[in-house]
C-alpha cells in the first residue's frame, strides 16, 4: 500500500533559499517525489486550500502570506504512514514548539511564517493534490 501527500515550501522558505534543503531531506529519507513545481498560488486557490480556516482570525493574513511569493509544491509518495511521517519531519505548527531536527524546529520561529506545509491526513492529501496538481496525481 502506498500513500501520497501534498507538501509545499511556503513563500518564506523559498525566499530563504531553503527549497533544496527541504527537498533533500524528503529525498534522503527515501520518499519519492512524484511531482515538483514552483509557482505563485492564485488567491482563489489559496482561499480554497485554507478553506477549513475561513472563520479563524488569521485567515486573511494566511491567504495574503501564501500568495505573497512563489511556493514550491510537491507530490510525495511512500508507504502507508507517509503523510504522518512527513508531518513529524515538519514539526508542530508553532516553530517554537518544534524540536531541533524537525524542519520548523531548525529553520523557523514564527507561527505565521513556518516555511512548510504538509497534508494532515488522507482526505486532505487527496483534496490538496487534486486542487494543486489535478486528480490524476492524487494517488
Ligand atoms: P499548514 O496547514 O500550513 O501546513 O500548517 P498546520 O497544518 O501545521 O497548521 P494549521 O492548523 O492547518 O494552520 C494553518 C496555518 O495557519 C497559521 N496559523 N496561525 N496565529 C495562529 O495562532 C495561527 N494558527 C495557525 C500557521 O501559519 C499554520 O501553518
Ligand atoms: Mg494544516
Amino acid at each position: 500500500m502506498s500513500e501520497r501527500s501534498f507538501v509545499m515550501v511556503k513563500p518564506d522558505g523559498v525566499a530563504a533559499g531553503l527549497t533544496g534543503e527541504i527537498v533533500s531531506r524528503i529525498e534522503r529519507r527515501g520518499f519519492g517525489i512524484v511531482a515538483l513545481e514552483k509557482r505563485l498560488m492564485a488567491r482563489e486557490v489559496a482561499e480554497e486550500h485554507y478553506g477549513e480556516h475561513r472563520e479563524r482570525p488569521f485567515y486573511g493574513e494566511l491567504v495574503e502570506f501564501i500568495t505573497s511569493g512563489p511556493v514550491v509544491m510537491l507530490a510525495v509518495e511512500g508507504p502507508e504512514g507517509t503523510i504522518d511521517a512527513l508531518r513529524t519531519m515538519m514539526g508542530p505548527t508553532n516553530p517554537l514548539d518544534a524540536p531541533p531536527g524537525t524542519i520548523r524546529g531548525d529553520f523557523a520561529t514564527d507561527v505565521g511564517r513556518n516555511i512548510i506545509h504538509g497534508s494532515d491526513g488522507t482526505e486532505s492529501a487527496t483534496r490538496e493534490l487534486t486542487l494543486h496538481f489535478g486528480a490524476e496525481l492524487s494517488g
